[in-house]
């Protein structure tokens, strides 16, 4: 069964070598001859270094369309017209789901029509020369986003394509995108994708990785993310990782988000080791946008108000399309300068907000308690844990479409529209904490003059896109 190791210099080989024989591409992601271009590099185009190093947030959008040269003008865009701080290539589904051959249809009728046929930038079709051409002709730092379960082989043609980090993680992303994959080989795939970035990075050229906080997007407990954050940056740290960027998707309650990212950054300090480099990057709003630009505008505003106090490292924007899928690049600038407007207000001011380290401290309690769990289940190994602990319910995700993970657990707003969860499932939370949500709950209800119950669950995943925060009955409000 597998464990949280190191690969051997000779494994990583094999399966190197097994890996890039998957499509012709492959050949040319030579290690030896990709540090020599890493080398090349100016300051300004090292990840991990502009990341580290800036003194406020880091603006980064999401942006991926098929052909190179279209990918490069968006790029160039968004840095100009939407002041992007870092740039982003998002890779097209037929890749993510390793259907190379799709995305090269895909790709040869966008070359023809003009069009965008893909959902995104097909990097492994593109091949090293391809992604070298990206990275050369873009002034900022670029980073690989996707949401692919066996990531291998586009990470081995990125990275020798210059990327300098590169997204996702095992389990942030299988369980909340598929039920193909299970966990123990999503675990194994990711350790040669960690492995390989570890040997870049003992060769002097930081490959910054960014495990997916946000998961399934739709209301997730600060704890569970959080923990799957730094099991993650665990099992990256053995492989040789050094710069980790942890993630967090915005819940919309102010209080609760501040505090969640920084219980991130204090545990991922805490919990990783001391020669890995941990920062934080705060998603806006990952479940359901207003079908209207200017709420989306709202939603967006909210995001960049807390990302303000809380001060992660960067921040994923959104866009005021979101709603209805990729958006124009001018949305996607407007997303960026709606929250640049905001952070540039906020970050002067002072503001402090009643209940954050209570909030705080509630969501370390719980995450450590998951943690423990999880290295129970595994005998202080994180990988064996990881997995046992997902199957036996210790861990969970709620609405989670992967047969790894039980998606047992329901979450509900409280009264203040902070994450809770309704139903606990087996979650190795204790009865201590069970109360405190049910408590919060159960003022909820008496609220709104109802019982606590899955139509609770259900008008909170559309609160938002309906212009609201808590899914309530028509008429009832707490706000005094
Ligand atoms: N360009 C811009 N945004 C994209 N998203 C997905 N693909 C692209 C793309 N090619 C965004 C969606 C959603 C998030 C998950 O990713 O709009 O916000």
């Amino acid at each position: 069964m597998i464990r949280d190791e190191r690969l051997s210099a000779t494994a990583l080989a094999q399966i190197d070598s097994q890996v890039r024989g998957e499509w012709p591409t492959g050949e040319a992601a030579d290690f030896e001859d990709a540090l020599a271009f890493h080398e090349s590099l100016p300051p300004e185009k090292r990840f991990a270094t502009v990341l580290e190093s800036a003194d406020s947030p880091l603006l980064q959008p999401r942006a991926g369309v098929p052909r190179l040269a279209d990918q490069i003008d968006l790029l160039e865009y968004l840095q100009m017209a939407g002041e992007a701080d870092l740039l982003p290539t998002t890779i097209d589904s037929y890749t993510r789901d390793n259907q190379y051959e799709k995305a090269a249809t895909g790709l040869e009728a966008a070359r023809k029509s003009g069009a965008d046929t893909l959902n995104g930038f097909p990097a492994v079709n593109h091949g090293v020369e391809g992604c070298r051409e990206l990275i050369d002709a873009l002034d900022a730092p670029v980073e690989v986003r996707h949401g692919t379960p066996d990531a291998r082989l586009l990470a081995a043609v990125t990275f020798a394509g210059g990327f300098q980090s590169f997204e996702g993680g095992p389990i942030s992303y299988n369980i909340p995108y598929t039920n193909r994959h299970d966990l123990a080989t999503t675990i194994e795939h990711w350790q040669y994708v960690d492995r390989l970035a570890g040997a870049y990075t003992e060769r002097g050229v930081r490959i910054n990785r960014e495990p997916f906080g946000p998961l399934t997007g739709t209301l997730v407990p600060p704890s569970i993310a959080i923990t799957v954050m730094i099991i993650e940056g665990l099992l990256a740290a053995t492989q040789g990782v050094r710069s980790l960027t942890l993630g967090y998707g915005q819940v919309g309650n102010v209080a609760q988000d501040v505090a969640a990212l920084r219980a991130l950054r204090k545990l991922g300090n805490e919990y990783l080791p001391s020669e890995v480099t941990v920062t934080t990057v705060f998603h806006e709003w990952m479940g359901g946008f207003p079908p209207d630009e200017a709420r989306a505008s709202g939603v967006i505003g909210l995001g960049g108000l807390t990302a303000a106090i809380a001060r992660p490292d960067k921040i994923i924007t959104k866009s005021p399309q979101e709603f209805r899928g990729v958006p124009t690049k001018e949305a996607n600038a407007a997303g960026l300068r709606t929250t640049r407007q905001l952070i540039d207000m906020i970050l002067e001011q002072d503001i402090e907000i009643d209940g954050i380290d209570d909030e705080q401290d509630l969501i370390e309690r719980e995450t450590r308690q998951l943690l423990e769990a999880v290295f129970e289940h595994g005998n202080g190994d994180v990988a064996r844990g990881t997995i046992r602990a997902f199957n036996s319910g210790a861990l969970d995700v709620p609405f989670s479409p992967s047969d790894s993970a039980n998606g047992a657990v329901l979450p509900a707003r409280d009264d203040d529209g902070r994450v809770r969860l309704l139903e606990f499932a087996d979650l190795a939370v204790s009865e201590e904490i069970k109360e405190i949500h049910r408590n919060r709950l159960a003022r909820r209800a008496a609220t709104e003059g109802r019982e606590q119950s899955f139509r609770m669950v259900a008008d909170d995943v559309d609160a938002i896109s309906d212009g609201k925060l808590i899914g309530r009955p028509g008429g009832v409000s707490n706000a005094d």
